[in-house]
């Protein structure tokens, strides 16, 4: 599969049998992709939580590409009830679809979005556990550190995770790489950092707080083999 961070969150994977799958799309807002939201073609569309970094230009892109959106019960509803085709989860949920299955699993954090200028909780936080051609990927969302975490994948290791770095908002550093530890990743990738001031981290030390060989710092907007 080919995989490409989109700085912030959102990240990019296409599947060996070419289907797009856009996690956490906040582009246009975002000062550091390149990548345009009409360059993009999702089939699936994957949202973490309610907060603008994370919804970012779902809608726009979900109308464009006639993409399915995936998130919790109350945040697809919204996105329903928008005009989108949504599939819905809760926690422990699994979705078979065409590129493998995703499930939704807990994180720690909050979940409100500003609609007609009033901020509106919808459903709380969460995380995706993809399991895509024999692989399992782990996309945190915005979470703290938690020890049910080792729980991803029933306690086997989990082949790539991207963890949030920022602070501030979620885990930083430290917590971040015992994270790692507590999913056994065997590949780490750093997300949610440097978009804003105050999440300004270098992820060349979170790296380093990592075993030898475990962290990718990838470029934004350029893709990587996995
Ligand atoms: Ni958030
Ligand atoms: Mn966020």
């Amino acid at each position: 599969m080919k995989i490409t961070w989109l700085g912030q969150s959102s990240v990019q994977i296409i599947t060996d049998n070419q289907l797009t799958i856009l996690i956490d799309p906040f582009i246009k807002d975002n000062p550091l992709v390149k990548t345009t939201v009409a360059e993009l073609n999702p089939d699936y569309i994957l949202v973490t939580h309610a907060h603008y970094d994370h919804v970012g230009d779902t809608i726009e892109l979900a109308k464009q590409s006639n993409a399915t959106v995936i998130s919790i019960t109350d945040l697809a509803n919204y996105f329903k009830s928008e005009g989108l085709t949504v599939e819905e989860l809760n926690f422990g949920g699994q979705l078979t679809l065409p590129f493998g299955s995703v499930k939704l699993v807990p994180a720690w954090h909050t979940a409100a979005l500003a609609i007609d200028g009033k901020p509106r909780t919808l459903g709380v936080a969460a995380g995706f556990e993809l399991h895509i051609a024999g692989k399992v990927l782990y996309h945190a969302g915005d979470t703290a550190l938690f020890s049910d975490m080792k729980l991803v994948n029933h306690m086997e290791p989990v082949d790539l995770a991207f963890l949030p770095i920022g602070d501030t908002y979620t885990m930083g550093l430290e917590d971040a790489a015992i994270a790692a530890e507590f999913v056994q990743a065997k590949k780490v990738v750093p997300i949610h950092y440097n978009t804003f001031t105050k999440i300004e981290q270098d992820p060349v030390e979170f790296v380093q707080l990592l075993n030898d060989g475990v962290g990718i710092i990838p470029e934004i907007d350029v893709p990587f083999e996995f």
